[in-house]
């Protein structure tokens, strides 16, 4: 038995992630804040496939998260074949207005939480020589984003660190793969206070989470160092910010994620 662990898997991308490794015949560690959520689909990926579904209720925001997680799942004698860190939240608006403890929070969940359990984990995959780590990063990672400037902050670094850790780890036949989607389910911008009319906006060119999920897979079956899911939209999106100079890809996200405001 395989057994994977993904981070915020109560709801979005996490979700599916889990259902469809469930469906592949992995065993699963759920770990998100919201108990309820967790243990219904615990229940639901149990009876429909038949593998175990262990839950971890953490706050990945606690400095301790990570040392917490991973005592749980070695006290339940869990080895972790797969490591999806996917738990990811950001704060729409001006940085200097935004709330501090939030940023400080934001960076604490997508960065610090992300790499303190790649190194716990990591050691065992590599005394065994197998295992595979999925970080989720974003298009944001490759552009400079005005009024979203934390997040897609911690989305390059999640990009640089995935993808000098995949190049690190090859000779331990340890896979390290970030995940980039473009806009894939609007209750993350929600969540992230846009407002409604850049919501929308995102749902024009959204690539389902299933889609985003599945060819994430398909990038590891193929050992590849970076996906970029979903439709050509964030192909063009990942580019143009190696094409253009570092100023107007700045100026072009302030026009758009400043609408109104500027
Ligand atoms: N959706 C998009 O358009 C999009 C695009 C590019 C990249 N991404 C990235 O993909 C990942 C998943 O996004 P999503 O859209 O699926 O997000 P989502 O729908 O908002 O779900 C976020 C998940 O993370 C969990 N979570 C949030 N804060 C947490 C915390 N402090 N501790 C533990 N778990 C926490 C949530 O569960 P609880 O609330 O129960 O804790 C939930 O399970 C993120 O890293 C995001 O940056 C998303």
């Amino acid at each position: 038995m395989v057994t994977a662990l993904i981070t915020g898997a109560s709801a979005g991308i996490g979700a599916i992630f889990a259902q469809e490794l469930a469906a592949r015949g992995y065993g699963l560690v759920l770990i998100a804040r919201s108990q309820d959520k967790l243990e219904q689909l615990a229940h639901t990926l149990q009876a429909q496939y038949r593998v175990p579904v262990e839950i971890i209720v953490q706050d990945l925001t606690e400095p301790t998260a990570a040392a917490i997680v991973f005592e749980q799942v070695q006290q339940k004698g869990i080895a972790i074949d797969l490591l999806i860190n996917n738990a990811g939240i950001g704060d729409y608006g001006d940085f200097a207005e935004n709330d501090r403890e939030l940023q400080l929070r934001i960076i604490q969940l997508n960065i610090l939480a992300l790499v303190d359990l790649t190194h716990r984990f990591l050691q065992p995959m590599r005394q065994q020589r197998s295992g595979s780590i999925v970080n989720l990063a974003s298009v944001a990672a490759f552009q400079t984003m005005p009024y979203f400037s934390i997040y897609s902050a911690t989305k390059a670094f999640v990009l640089s660190f995935s993808e000098a850790l995949w190049a690190e780890n090859q000779k331990y036949n340890v896979h390290v793969l970030a995940v980039c989607p473009g806009p894939a389910g609007k209750a993350f911008f929600k969540q992230a206070g846009f407002p409604s009319v850049l919501v929308d906006a995102a749902a024009w060119v959204e690539t389902p989470a299933t889609v985003v999920v599945r060819e994430t897979l398909a990038a590891l079956d193929q050992r590849q160092s970076i996906v970029i899911p979903g439709n050509s939209a964030n192909q063009l999106l990942a580019a143009f910010p190696r094409v253009l100079p570092r100023e107007a890809v700045a100026s072009l996200w302030k026009t758009i994620l400043g609408f109104g405001r500027n």
